[in-house]
């Protein structure tokens, strides 16, 4: 039987700094006995992939408002605790150039390789069991006896950093819900986000001849009286839509809801057409509207308002005005995602109220810690789910 201060179950962003930090925070002069398993054959596999291979690491703006949870204060005490700003210090530390792309999002220049051998670095020290399946935890002995396929290990502490369920392919489980719901936590039903949304034929007759096209959109979603509005890429696919903007709405996005698409906005279409009608208009009308969309995207919108072919200088106001709000108001009915297999992250997971705040502990079971991914708490893109990992996974590293 191994025997070891704290068992992390899962080597994921929040895993590993989990472990390094409690390293790092040990004060005594033995350092705590520190064990990571995970049943994959390689460490931070999803950080590997993050950030198109550069790893999106953190975002400067992040704050609590750029999380979903069912308790949105939740997140505050961490965050506040663990700030972006710490971690990049830890990123210049180890000589890892960055950039800032946008918006405060920070990626490696060269490799998102980079971040995981930072990680490894600063858990020397700690052990890492790959390839090793967790069969069962059970509360032993003022701890845990957990069962895996290398033997019994008895641990004071067990952190579960298994995260969510996106991209089952790269190892992800429902583990961790399992196992909450096993010591009587309470779930909030997960739910694929982050994710490329899908329609239904009609829809899908002019997405698909445009799949690779690309546009500057306003993605909106409405609920009540609160309109969420994101202002990014938008992907024709043929699937549906995909780009950075339909990803974060789809986290906001409930199956029955509409989205509202604006492909040009902060422009005014009708009064651009009018004055390009007044100034001769002998122009067909997808070629005035190419100088405002993509060519092949005001193709297919005037093929849809049966427009093609026709002169612009044929088209009274009230033509020119539906065909503006068709560019400023597309609403939209997706009917679906394309669920776990592609989404970046999971939304809900365990229920905040049974966490403390301050160190991600079990309220109901001392020494049970969650932190990244499987708790109720996910960020917008942009870097913000990482931040998460490390800061719910520092916390509970001060907190142990
Ligand atoms: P994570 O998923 O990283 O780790 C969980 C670990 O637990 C895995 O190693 C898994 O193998 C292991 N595990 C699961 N079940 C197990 C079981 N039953 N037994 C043993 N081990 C088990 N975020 C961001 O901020 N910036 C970015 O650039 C990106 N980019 C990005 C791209 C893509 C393609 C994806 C899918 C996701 C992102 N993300 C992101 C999101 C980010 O990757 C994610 O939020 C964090 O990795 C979550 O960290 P965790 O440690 O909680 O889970």
């Amino acid at each position: 039987m191994e025997h070891v201060d704290t068992l992390i179950l899962g080597a994921g962003a929040a895993g590993l700094f989990c472990a390094g930090s409690i390293l790092e925070l040990a004060k005594r002069p033995e350092k705590p006995r520190v064990l990571v398993i995970d049943h994959a054959r390689a460490p931070g596999e999803k950080i590997r992939i993050s950030g198109g291979g550069r790893c999106n690491f953190t975002n400067l703006a992040t704050g609590r408002d750029r999380f979903l949870s069912q308790n949105p204060r939740f997140c505050a005490s961490a965050l506040a605790g663990y700030p972006a700003s710490e971690f990049v210090a830890m990123v210049d530390r180890h000589g890892i150039a960055w950039h800032e792309k946008t918006l405060g999002q920070l990626f490696c220049d060269d490799s998102a390789r980079q971040i995981i051998d930072m990680l490894l670095n600063r858990m020397r020290g700690a052990q890492l069991w790959l390839e090793t399946a967790i069969n069962a935890v059970e509360p032993r002995d003022g701890g845990y006896l957990v069962a895996t396929s290398r033997g019994p290990v008895h641990a004071r502490n067990v952190v579960v950093a298994t995260g969510g369920k996106s991209i089952p392919k790269m190892g992800a489980t429902g583990f961790g819900y399992d196992l909450a719901r096993q010591f009587g936590l309470r779930l909030i039903e997960p739910r694929a986000a982050l994710v490329p949304l899908t329609f239904a034929e009609q829809d899908l007759d002019l997405c698909r001849p445009l799949a690779g096209v690309s546009v500057e959109a306003e993605v909106s979603h409405v609920e009540g009286r609160s309109a969420t509005r994101f202002r990014d890429g938008l992907l024709f696919t043929h699937r549906g839509l995909s780009g950075p903007a339909i990803l974060q709405i789809s986290s906001f996005w409930k199956p029955g809801d509409d989205i509202l698409v604006d492909l040009a906005p902060g422009r005014n279409t009708a009064e651009e057409l009018k004055t390009q009608r007044g100034q001769g208009g002998r122009i067909a009308v997808g070629t005035a509207l190419a100088r405002i969309l993509p060519a092949r995207l005001a193709d297919a919108i005037t093929t849809e308002l049966r427009l093609d072919g026709a002169r612009l200088a044929d088209q009274p106001n009230p033509r020119i005005e539906s065909l503006s709000q068709r560019v400023h108001r597309w609403r939209l009915r997706p009917v679906g995602s394309e669920g776990w297999r592609t989404a970046e992250v999971t939304l809900g997971g365990v229920d905040c109220r049974d966490l403390d705040a301050r160190d991600m502990q079990a309220r109901s079971q001392p020494g049970l810690y969650f932190i990244g991914e499987v708790v109720d708490v996910t960020g917008w893109l942009g870097g913000y789910n990482f931040q998460w990992a490390w800061a719910s996974a520092h916390a509970a590293a001060k907190g142990i």
